[in-house]
């Protein structure tokens, strides 16, 4: 009976094989599953709060926007602020509508509660839009204007006296966000980010428990506080290398607050022509040797900054992105090379990265919002100039009174 011994000889290892990736597979799924329960609570009570509020507030005009659906979490959560700071400048409530959360597809929804809570406070969901804004009492606008003037149109029209607007058309198009039409939003962004930005409490604690664990002390602590002081480092790699070329093609420049005038002293030489490919590269993505030279530059010049932290995208369809930050942690933490490069502090001491965030089961959405947060909190930060994630955690910086100084985008 050979052939039953042959086939027991392959089955029995295939089908160990098979069990153990099953199990892997029911793992994975586990660990990474949203937290369902909390988000079903979470949308209930935004839309009590909603109700509550309309019942409390006569007399108040709306405006719900288009905004985008499907983008990553940085897109979504810059647009979702600039719409809201809008809604503020021009006194009408904020109409909030969930995220869109893209890795598990289009139509899977968030609430944005869970993430960030000063956007929702004073602020009605959509779920009860109809209630207070019947569709027979709505004026639809649109808002879009090809020209640097979009945010004063913007406020103009939405200071008319309709009660309940809803925008037709979306505001801030790729092109408006990269051009200079946003610098003279920023003067009062920096404020509402001041006062009105706050992350959930979900998000807040996963930091506290970070700064803990991986032993991090935010810039605003005291220096007799536990943890010790950080860079941060953006390492924007993953899809970027063919997404960098697109914009290199396309002779795209940095996004939002990158451009502002008052930040391009933080610009890492050379500086940004638009037109010639070589140098969208290097700033969209850089050869290691240069974010090495932005590190280098800050460590050489404070000796007590012996911590890196670094932001990245890396997954299992992005392993190259765990090879660079490899290599840059052996660098950073090499003796000589440090020497080399003429840091008195020694070399670094702590390299830690987003994969070290010792997130729970159920917590893995809150990942993204974790790393900015750090990134906002650190001594410096290093960043990349055409990645929404690094222009918040820049705008987050500079709305909470940071210094250009200690700001590089490579
Ligand atoms: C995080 O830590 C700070 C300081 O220790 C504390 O004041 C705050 O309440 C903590 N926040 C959360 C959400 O645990
Ligand atoms: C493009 O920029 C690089 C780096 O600054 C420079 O060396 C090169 O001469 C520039 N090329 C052109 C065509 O200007």
């Amino acid at each position: 009976m050979p052939t039953v011994i042959l086939n027991q000889r392959i089955i029995r290892p295939l089908l160990l094989f098979g069990f153990a990736l099953s199990f892997v597979i029911f793992y994975l799924y586990v660990a990474y599953r949203p937290p369902i329960a909390l988000y079903a609570d979470l949308f209930e009570a935004e839309t009590k709060e909603s109700k509550a509020l309309l019942h409390n507030e006569i007399g108040n005009k709306y405006v719900k926007f288009k905004q985008l659906q499907g983008a990553g979490f940085n897109n979504q959560a810059q647009e979702i602020m600039l719409y809201h700071h809008l809604a503020l400048q021009t006194s009408r409530i904020y109409v909030y509508q969930p995220l869109i959360w893209r890795p598990r597809g289009e139509d899977a929804t968030v609430p944005l509660s869970a993430f960030m809570r000063g956007l929702t406070e004073g602020a009605i969901s959509e779920s009860v839009f109809d209630e207070v804004c019947p569709p027979d009492e709505v004026q639809h606008v649109n808002l879009r204007i090809e020209d640097t003037d979009q945010w004063k149109h913007a406020i103009e029209i939405l200071s008319r006296k309709h009660r309940c607007i809803v925008v037709d058309d979306k505001v801030f198009t790729w092109n408006f966000l990269s051009s200079s039409g946003i610098h003279a939003i920023w003067p009062g962004f920096q404020g509402y980010i001041r006062h009105h930005f706050k992350w959930s409490d979900n998000v807040l604690a996963i930091v506290n428990r970070t700064e803990t664990t991986l032993n991090l002390r935010p810039q605003s602590a005291p220096d007799s506080a536990p943890g010790a002081p950080y860079i941060a480092l953006h390492l924007r790699r993953g899809d970027f290398e063919d997404h960098c070329k697109f914009l290199a093609a396309t002779h795209e420049g940095f996004t939002t607050w990158a451009t502002l005038p008052l930040l391009q002293p933080a610009v890492l030489p050379p500086a940004l022509d638009t037109y010639n490919a070589t140098t969208v590269l290097a700033h969209c993505f850089p050869a290691l040797r240069r974010v090495l030279g932005a590190i280098s530059a800050h460590a050489r010049a404070r000796p007590h900054l012996r911590a890196l932290h670094v932001l990245h995208d890396g997954a299992w369809d992005h392993p190259g992105v765990f090879l660079a930050f490899y290599k840059l942690a052996e660098a950073l933490t090499n003796a000589p090379w440090a020497e080399a490069e003429g840091w008195t502090g020694g070399p670094m001491t702590s390299v830690t990265q987003s994969a070290d965030v010792p997130v729970k089961r159920g917590e893995y959405d809150f990942a993204v919002c974790v790393d900015v947060e750090l990134a906002a909190r650190a001594e410096v930060f290093v960043g990349n100039g055409y990645s929404s994630l690094s222009t918040q955690v820049v705008a987050l910086r500079l709305g909470r009174g940071g210094k250009v100084d200690d700001i590089t985008l490579y």
